[in-house]
């Protein structure tokens, strides 16, 4: 952890999970980001903390897990975020995020970052029955002329498992690496 005016002071990379079965391996993401000099705080919607080891997390980031907003008057509990990465993102987060719907934590801080102009990329992970859906195409479409880097998993068929071993949590570090250096 850095402190402020840290000569030292190293890109905060917010990591926004959503409820997903790979959830509770965002563990990798967390590596591959501290491996390439960021420091990272992670912010769970509601329904993905059902899935993941909030102690284990705490422990690897050295933040609180977010996932409620702050009451007023509560000191933030992360430094502003340098980059986004939405991983693994939902059907429901990935639409609701370009629809403009903020009912989440996870989703306030989506929708606020485009107009703060934050670097975000998004790692869908989602069956193929539900990226058939014409509101995911548009959606998609939406964030990436948002400015949003899109990750490239291929959705799995439904009830076939998943593809958790095709899923590239590493992507959104190299996303978003050259985006804080342009
Ligand atoms: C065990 C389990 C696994 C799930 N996996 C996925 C998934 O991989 N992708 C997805 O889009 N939704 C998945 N869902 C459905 C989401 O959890 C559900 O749509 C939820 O409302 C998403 O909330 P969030 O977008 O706020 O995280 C899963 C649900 C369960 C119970």
């Amino acid at each position: 952890m850095s402190e402020p005016n840290d000569p030292e002071k190293k890109p905060f990379l917010y990591v926004v999970v959503c409820a997903c079965g790979i959830a509770g391996d965002v563990g990798k993401l967390i590596t591959a980001a501290q491996g390439q000099h960021w420091d990272v705080g992670v912010i769970a919607t509601p329904q993905a903390l059902g899935f993941l080891d909030t102690e284990a997390i705490e422990a690897q980031t050295g933040y609180p897990l977010r996932s409620a907003w702050r009451t007023p008057g509560e000191a933030r509990p992360l430094p502003p975020a340098d980059a986004i990465a939405v991983a693994p993102a939902t059907f429901n987060t990935v639409n609701k995020w370009a629809a403009g719907i903020s009912d989440t934590l996870a989703l306030g801080i989506l929708c606020e970052a485009y107009g703060m102009g934050i670097p975000t990329a998004v790692l869908p992970y989602l069956n193929s029955a539900q990226a058939a859906h014409p509101a995911y195409h548009r959606s998609l479409d939406c964030l990436r002329e948002m400015g949003v880097l899109i990750g490239s998993y291929e959705p799995h068929r439904p009830k076939a498992g998943g593809g958790a071993d095709r899923f590239r949590w590493e992507e959104a570090v190299e996303l978003l690496t050259p985006k804080l250096s342009a």
